[in-house]
């Protein structure tokens, strides 16, 4: 069994432990957070270990008679290895101390890629990082971008992309982040910054972004146009996504013409916390002019990392095929 600890419990955190949870080959050996608020208080009742990420906070949790087990460095002495969750920027003042303690380390896309130098996608470079002592799961965004463009590449040789991004301006429990009125331009100075995090993963694909933020919290939505270099109809983009593992094509006919109805969806179909791992591709919205293809493509941005995280910590450990990791992690989580 690989012993897994998860260091940050908010968003993606809590979904990477509930995971490894379900994995045949892994064991939960314990969560780290800061604060002992509710997400602490549960997280006890689920039965998983509770660490404090330092001295100062075990303190409060003590007061609140949550007891962890220890602190950040008392979970490592138990791992294989730590999956660190903690807003961007954390992860890399957190590297060091998995070094100190010899622990293999998987980092998120809050990451910069030169903290590891290494971006995964499982679909694109899992053997790749076979026996590495760390790596970053790349962001949402770049995730779906991978496994869509990575699929198509192999198709029909990928000329260029051109995508417009309409991201979610925070997640469902951010009461902080905005806007809460308004279309943001983010950022103005164009090209963002999706397109060079996506060739951190496919360095050969000519890739430029544009992204905008508006006042939802669901998904994040993706229109593509995509120029390629062998002859293209719209069923054979239909059939490539339809045949590429956690892509799942969906049709505005039968009523799911928006985000939320992804998200319903979801819910029907029973998924924990309405999570949808796959990337949505609308069907009946791609269209070939000459060589271009035009689509959406939606991207749950608190799920679609985590089939990647646990795909990594296989990865690190070794010893899995690519084809292996894929199988366990679909079938535990529901991926059909
Ligand atoms: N949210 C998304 O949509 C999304 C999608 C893909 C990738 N990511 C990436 O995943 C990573 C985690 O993001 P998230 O959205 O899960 O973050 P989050 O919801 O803010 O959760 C962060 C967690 O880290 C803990 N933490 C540990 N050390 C900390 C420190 N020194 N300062 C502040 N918090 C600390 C927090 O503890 P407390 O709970 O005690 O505060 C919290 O549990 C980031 O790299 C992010 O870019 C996020």
């Amino acid at each position: 069994m690989i012993k897994v600890g998860v260091n940050g419990y908010g968003v993606i955190g809590r979904r990477i432990a509930d995971a490894v949870v379900l994995q045949p080959d892994m064991v939960l050996k314990g969560i780290a957070k800061v604060r002992a608020d509710y997400k602490a208080r549960l997280a006890k009742e689920k039965n998983y270990d509770l660490y404090a990420a330092d001295d100062k906070s075990l303190k409060s949790f003590s007061e609140v008679g949550l007891n962890p087990k220890g602190v950040l460095n008392d979970l490592l002495e138990e791992v294989d290895v730590v999956v660190d969750a903690t807003p961007g920027g954390i992860g890399a003042q957190n590297n060091p101390i998995y070094q100190k303690f010899n622990k293999k380390a998987i980092f998120e896309g809050g990451e910069k890629h030169a903290l590891t130098g290494f971006s995964f996608v499982t679909q694109c470079n899992f053997n790749d990082a076979i026996g590495k002592r760390s790596i970053r799961v790349v962001s949402c965004n770049t995730t779906a971008l991978c496994r869509v463009l990575n699929a198509l590449d192999q198709g029909f040789k990928i000329k260029r992309a051109r995508v417009v991004i309409v991201r979610r301006a925070a997640d469902p429990d951010d009461t902080k982040r905005g806007p809460i009125d308004a279309v943001v331009l983010d950022p103005v100075a164009l090209p963002s910054h999706h397109g060079p995090d996506v060739r951190t993963v496919l360095p050969n694909i000519d890739i430029v972004t544009m992204a905008l933020k508006i006042p939802t919290t669901n998904m994040h939505l993706h229109s593509l146009i995509v120029s390629v270099k062998e002859k293209v109809n719209e069923d054979k983009v239909r059939d490539v996504l339809r045949n590429t593992t956690r892509i799942l094509l969906l049709n505005s006919k039968e009523g799911i013409d928006s985000t939320a109805k992804v998200i319903d969806m979801a819910r029907e179909i029973g998924r924990p916390r309405n999570d949808l791992y796959e990337v949505p591709v609308w069907e009946d919205s791609i269209k070939v002019v000459d060589d271009e293809i035009y689509f959406y493509i939606g991207v749950h941005q608190e799920a679609i990392v985590i089939p990647e995280n646990m795909d990594a910590i296989r990865a690190l450990i070794g010893g899995y095929s690519k084809e292996e990791s894929i199988g366990i992690t679909n079938k535990t989580l529901g991926i059909r």
